[in-house]
């Protein structure tokens, strides 16, 4: 779609010309553009964004999320001694102080950042290092954050982590076995029955206050980590759509369960998938030494647990939608769907085997 880009930029607070505005980086969530400005002479950049309206219909609580955290997070960088321009997203707000824009031509809802200059956010990892930072961004993203109030953030998609109605959801989805499809897969059926007791563990640690509730940002891939472009080291945590209050272990988990697999998501040749521990000790390096002293133990203690429950929680996520005909994951074959649920259990099933392990390496750490 053809936006009137002039009109849309000039309700914000940027001073100059606008020169260019182009389709930018590789974000499927979002519209991304990128806006450049000649001020007095000087070009200056700036991220657009298109909000997704399907994904995130409130903008309001949408971008309430977004200023509290990067507004908290600026605070602290500076504290820090750091670039707050560069470690941290900046939010340009409109002329009349709001933090977006809704365009009635386009029916869109508009936001503006400061660009982070000199960094790059690669798409996949080419190797170890990469991982590494990601660690190092989302511990450090974790640690600036680690004394803001979450129960602030509204939940912009409501129970994400919560396994246990994650559970209910998929016998619901077993009993009702809309397409006949659960006496096939009695097996990853009986697998996710069988560890239910998984469910409950940090959502009940989270309730009783044993566990703090944090910030996570749920979407913790290397995309969404900007890299210094010279020397390869973590500048920035960007992507704040889903920041959600929850536990530390559900980003650091997600990041495991996507990273430490040798194979594809939904490799059909299971003897591809395995768990790379190697891989799990390079995050969790990482991760840690940025995370500092704001890890409480009953966090670490459950770092390791959490990278088996989010495998388990995405793999259960995967079965229900098989067992639903595949109504929410996009498939682009006959039996899709199970083939990553199938993935996902496998990783379980590896982890569960070297948890003792993976406490050590956490342990060590
Ligand atoms: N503030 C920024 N500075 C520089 N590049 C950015 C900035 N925000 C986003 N980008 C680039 O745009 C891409 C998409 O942005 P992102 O917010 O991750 O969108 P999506 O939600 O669609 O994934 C990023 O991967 C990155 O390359
Ligand atoms: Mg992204």
């Amino acid at each position: 779609m053809a936006y009137d880009f002039k009109r849309i930029t000039s309700e914000f607070e940027i001073s100059g010309e606008l020169l260019s505005c182009e389709r930018y980086g590789e974000g499927h969530i979002n519209e991304t553009y990128l806006a450049i400005f000649d001020d007095n002479g000087k070009e200056v950049k700036y991220i657009l964004q298109r909000i997704n309206g399907k994904l995130f219909p409130d903008a309001d609580k949408l971008m309430s999320n977004i200023l509290l955290v990067t507004e908290f997070n600026r605070k602290k960088i500076i504290e820090r001694k750091g670039d707050p321009d560069r470690e941290s997203l900046t939010v340009i707000k409109t002329k009349d102080g709001k933090p977006y824009y809704h365009d009635e031509v386009s029916g869109g809802n508009f936001r503006v950042y400061k660009f982070i200059t000199g960094a790059i956010a690669y798409q996949t990892v080419e190797k170890p290092e990469h991982f590494y930072e990601s660690a190092q961004a989302f511990g450090n993203f974790a640690n600036l954050l680690a004394e803001f109030d979450a129960t602030k953030l509204y939940e912009v998609l409501p129970d994400f982590h919560n396994t246990v109605k994650r559970m209910g959801d998929f016998k619901n989805s077993l009993s009702k076995d809309a397409f006949g499809r659960a006496k096939d897969v009695k097996k990853e059926i009986d697998f996710v029955l069988s560890r239910e007791e998984y469910c409950g563990r940090i959502v009940d640690l989270l309730k009783s206050g044993k566990m703090p509730t944090k910030v996570t940002h749920n979407d913790t891939k290397l995309n969404n980590v900007m890299l210094d472009e010279k020397t390869g080291k973590a500048v920035a945590v960007i992507d704040l759509d889903t920041i959600m209050p929850g536990s530390i272990c559900y980003d650091f988990g997600d990041s495991i369960r996507f990273g430490c697999n040798t194979g594809a998501e939904d490799e059909p040749d299971l003897n591809k998938v395995n768990f790379d521990i190697d891989l799990f000790k390079t995050y969790a390096k990482g991760y840690l030494s940025a995370l500092g002293k704001s890890v409480t133990k009953i966090e670490r203690d459950n770092l390791a647990f959490g990278a088996i429950l989010m495998t388990y929680e995405c793999g259960m996520r995967f079965l229900a939608d098989y067992l639903d005909g595949d109504v929410y994951f996009r498939t682009t074959r006959e039996g899709h769907n199970l083939d990553r649920a199938r993935t996902q259990f496998k990783l379980v099933s590896d982890m569960e085997k070297v948890l003792p392990e993976m406490n050590r390496i956490i342990e060590e750490n």
